[in-house]
């Protein structure tokens, strides 16, 4: 048997050994996609094609760590009903031995080509990456066509993650790179047959476009053009943390600026956070049929928290973000849930009420929710929204701080995060079992995180110190459903 049906085989068999225990623990999200076993980090290859979503992720089936790495693979018509794939990619070849790294998709004459990295171990302990391109035409059998780019001069072998995408007859495809002094970069190259790569030169970093150096490595980069700006997403590793900012031991953020199509020359304004809370990482983006720019982010942090999640002990790590979709206003990237979560909306309630140095306590059906508050007074100190022995929201007024705070999954103290707002309209909350994402403003700020709780009791504590007017509008959410293939 060749690698390849071996590792297919023994991922196969993986998921008959766990059938039993599938889905049977409390922490399991219903509206997120998660590993069925095993660990999954970023999104990869996200594209609509031939009529359905395919959403690909770093996955590995064997254990919660980041060993072995393939492609997962679930596509879907409405982001709700989930087909389960088999794996897209194992690493069976040389060029992959040591995992089918990240990266993207797109569609070419009725084909979809993804192009990832190939990571190579070698004996020394050293680092081989190749770029490197898969085809298909039916959407889940690929082709491996091996490496179509080699490392260039001046990088060091942490070059990897390849997003692709067209502008009339071209094509283009920035990686995340290291430069040989250890400095974070992205780079550009461009093609028009997607198989002969050229070398553009880097697209930013220290030296491009920034006076210093920002960060070691630059993960997961994602360029496009949204509202008739140029945005650069990437995931810069190595920056220092501030009071308010880059909390997180790596970050997620965008550069918004302007590309010059002829000179190549990107200009940009400063390095903005996607997300505040402990969980998001490696964000990628892709347009759909609807022209939406949807955004999807591991829900996970590679950090010393990563091996203390309780579905460790159930054999499972991490999910991905609900889909989002992305806006700009005043040079500000805004993420929103896609519209078709509302189609798993059930029982609706909503309340209009003003508070004055008071608590009050709003119960919930379950701990699958969607909330929405619309402010519109608010005079005083200081409110909060607590899920009491979950996670806790405050906003401090005269500072202009909102935290988040949850419980450590190690020593189980509190941990928090901040970030500054100037002020706050609405609340939109979504809530599934171990996760929450909460969107400030209508996504001008948001807080993505996992917590873990044994409380069944379900309410929402509001407290006010000053006086706030706010609507309050709740749904239960139902689950996504999933029909599995072999
Ligand atoms: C980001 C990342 C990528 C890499 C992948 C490996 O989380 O480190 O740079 O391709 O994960 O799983």
């Amino acid at each position: 048997m060749n690698k390849d049906l071996q590792l297919r085989e023994k991922i196969k068999q993986k998921l008959v050994d766990v059938k039993q225990k599938l889905g049977k623990d409390g922490n399991r999200l219903a509206f997120h996609l998660t590993p069925a076993v095993g660990l999954l980090n970023d999104p990869n290859g996200l594209i609509y094609f031939k009529g359905k979503y395919h959403v690909f992720f770093q996955w590995n089936p064997f254990e919660t760590k980041h060993t072995f790495k393939a492609w997962g693979h679930v596509s879907s018509q409405d982001f709700i009903g989930w087909e389960v794939h088999p794996p897209a990619l194992v690493p069976s070849e040389w060029y992959e031995k040591d995992g089918c790294y990240s990266g993207s998709a797109v569609e070419y004459n009725g084909k979809l080509y993804l192009f990832y990295t190939g990571n190579v171990r070698t004996e020394d302990g050293g680092r081989e990456t190749y770029q490197c391109l898969a085809i298909t035409e039916d959407g889940i059998c690929f082709e491996k066509k091996g490496p179509v780019i080699e490392l260039p001069e001046g990088y060091t072998t942490h070059f990897r993650d390849p997003k692709v995408w067209q502008e009339g007859e071209k094509w283009y495809m920035v990686l995340g790179a290291q430069t040989k002094s250890f400095e974070g970069s992205v780079v550009l190259y461009s093609s028009s047959d997607l198989l002969h790569w050229q070398l553009e030169g880097p697209l930013a970093g220290p030296g491009i476009t920034l006076d210093d150096p920002f960060g070691f490595m630059w993960e997961c980069p994602d360029f496009f053009l949204l509202n008739e700006k140029d945005v650069l997403v990437c995931s810069p590793q190595g920056l220092e943390s501030e009071p308010y900012k880059y909390q997180n031991l790596y970050q997620s953020g965008y550069f918004i600026g302007d590309w010059d199509r002829k000179t190549k020359k990107f200009s940009h304004s400063k390095f903005q956070e996607l997300d505040y809370g402990f969980d998001f990482y490696a964000p990628q983006t892709f347009t759909d049929g609807k022209g939406r720019r949807i955004l999807i982010a591991w829900m996970g942090m590679g950090d010393e928290m990563e091996q203390h999640h309780p579905t460790v002990r159930d054999g499972w790590l991490h999910a991905l973000t609900v889909p989002r979709e992305l806006s700009i206003k005043a040079e500000k990237l805004y993420q929103q849930p896609i519209d078709e979560l509302k189609m798993l909306r059930t029982n609706y309630y909503s309340e209009a009420f003003t508070l004055t140095n008071e608590k009050i306590e709003i119960g919930l059906n379950s701990d699958l929710q969607e909330i929405i508050i619309n402010i519109d007074q608010f005079e005083g100190k200081k409110f909060s929204l607590q899920l009491p022995d979950r996670w806790k929201l405050t906003y401090t007024r005269e500072q202009g701080i909102i935290s988040f705070e949850r419980t450590r999954f190690d020593t189980h103290e509190k941990e928090t995060r901040h970030c500054l707002i100037e002020s706050i309209e609405t609340i939109h909350i979504l809530q599934d079992r171990s996760s929450v994402e909460i969107f400030l403003n209508n996504g001008e700020k948001v807080f993505t995180s996992r917590y873990y709780s044994n409380n069944t009791h379900h309410s929402c504590v509001i407290a006010v110190d000053g006086s706030v007017a706010m609507q309050w509008q709740n749904w239960d959410l139902g689950s996504f459903s999933f029909q599995h293939h072999e």
